[in-house]
């Protein structure tokens, strides 16, 4: 274990830029919203004042209205595409002057991040500190997305884009991207000069994703307008699940800080009217599990990924429905032929084990789901996620993502997509220094 720890360290310190980490050398040159979030939890294990760094880098990207990009542009860099010169963030009038970024955000992991620091530090002094100098940057983030992204006043904020959801070509968006009547463009993919093909999205993909952000981009990122007229509009169960916990989170971290009794009451109202919501609209009583729901058309995608089961890391389910929830979750994502936990339902025919969110297992859903489990106190199945999670790093390496089949993944010796990936590195240092 010491081993894995200590390469987990040599990774993430060999992504350290002036500042902030990259995810992946060549692959993911910038800073990147909830890869930075995940990384500061794993940097808080040896080194507090890097963490700090990792998050108020981050937070000095904020926009003037509250939002956070999901790519902040800190440097040149010619190995990724689509860069600043396509996103054109400062076609929003709010958005921020000091640093070029995109218009799309990423799941809220800030709040349960922030968190996370204090509990981690061993110097709570000094953590507290820096909580309270930048936790309202996270509250106003929070205020941005009920105030901008939950059109219906409903309590569930919507996603735009397939890469605000952090599962990027997960099959749960193949319907609404293959009925769009996207134009064929022209440029240069990076990616797929760093990774094979075959584990990442297709040029057609690529083609739907780009029309998405020209809409947005032509109505200069306005969110009213992108509520109106984008094809995509999404609740998903993993962007809620993340806010919510972090609703969490602050109402915690405000009470220790004292003396915040009116942001404390909007969050608990934001709170009760988003968890009675989730679960009426995102529940999906046949399939046992969480579902996303398409805004745009008003109907829901009845599909199951991983996302599905992350409503357990914001205490959402009631513990009834919890046990349906890892009934469904062990039938056909836990058999014994499978590492837990791929990326995508396996008993589906969409289900892809080599293909980035089609199917993969991702270090960062499995930390969501073994801390998930462990709130409603399923510490074997916990304990399983932990473990599988040890073996593939083990075996394999720090990849972005890996087969979840055991016999294909032992046979190839290897994971996919990039490799010394900083969160796989940052959250395998943290479930180590879990007791269970
Ligand atoms: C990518 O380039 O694949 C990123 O995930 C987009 O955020």
């Amino acid at each position: 274990m010491d081993d894995i720890k200590k390469r987990a360290i040599q990774v993430l310190n060999k992504n350290w830029r002036d500042g902030f980490t990259i995810p992946c050398e060549g692959l993911y040159p910038f800073q990147w919203k909830w890869d930075s979030g995940f990384i500061a939890i794993g940097l808080a294990h040896f080194n507090l004042e890097r963490a700090k760094n990792e998050i108020s880098t981050l937070l000095d990207a904020q926009w003037e209205n509250g939002f956070i990009p999901h790519i902040v542009f800190h440097n040149d860099s010619d190995s990724y595409f689509p860069g600043p010169d396509f996103h054109r963030s400062y076609l929003h009038p709010k958005a921020s002057k000091k640093y070029r970024s995109t218009g799309l955000t990423q799941p809220p992991v800030l709040g349960f991040v922030l968190q996370k620091l204090y509990q981690i530090a061993k110097d709570k002094e000094n953590v507290l500190k820096f909580i309270k100098s930048n936790i309202d940057k996270v509250y106003a983030n929070h205020l941005y997305f009920y105030a901008n992204r939950d059109p219906n006043k409903e309590g569930l904020v919507y996603i735009y884009h397939n890469w605000e959801s952090g599962t990027d070509n997960s099959p749960m968006w193949d319907e609404i991207i293959n009925t769009m009547d996207s134009p064929e463009y022209t440029f240069e993919r990076r990616d797929t000069s760093h990774v094979d093909p075959e584990q990442r999205p297709s040029k057609r993909e690529y083609d739907h994703y780009l029309h998405i952000l020209e809409i947005a981009k032509n109505h200069k990122y306005n969110d009213k307008k992108i509520a109106q007229l984008s094809p995509f509009l999404v609740q998903d169960p993993l962007f809620n699940s993340m806010l919510i916990k972090s609703n969490e989170a602050l109402i915690d971290l405000y009470r220790l800080i004292g003396d915040e009794n009116e942001k404390i009451n909007t969050l608990k109202s934001w709170q009760t009217k988003a968890i009675k919501q989730f679960n009426d609209k995102l529940f999906d009583k046949e399939l046992g599990a969480y579902i996303h729901f398409n805004l745009r058309s008003e109907k829901p995608i009845r599909m199951i990924s991983s996302s599905s089961f992350t409503p357990l890391f914001a205490n959402i389910p009631s513990e009834e429905r919890a046990d349906i929830l890892i009934d469904t979750l062990m039938k056909r994502f836990g058999t014994k032929d499978q590492y837990l936990c791929a990326s995508f339902d396996p008993t589906n025919e969409f289900y892809n084990p080599k293909k980035y969110w089609r199917g993969p297992v991702w270090i960062n859903l499995n930390w969501i789901l073994y801390h998930g489990l462990k709130n409603y106190r399923y510490l074997e199945i916990a304990g399983r996620i932990k473990k599988d999670s040890i073996e593939l790093i083990d075996k394999f390496g720090f990849y972005e993502y890996f087969d979840p089949d055991k016999k294909r993944s032992i046979e190839n010796e290897h994971g996919y997509g990039g490799e010394n990936f900083s969160w796989t590195a940052a959250l395998i240092l943290d479930m180590l220094n879990e007791k269970t």
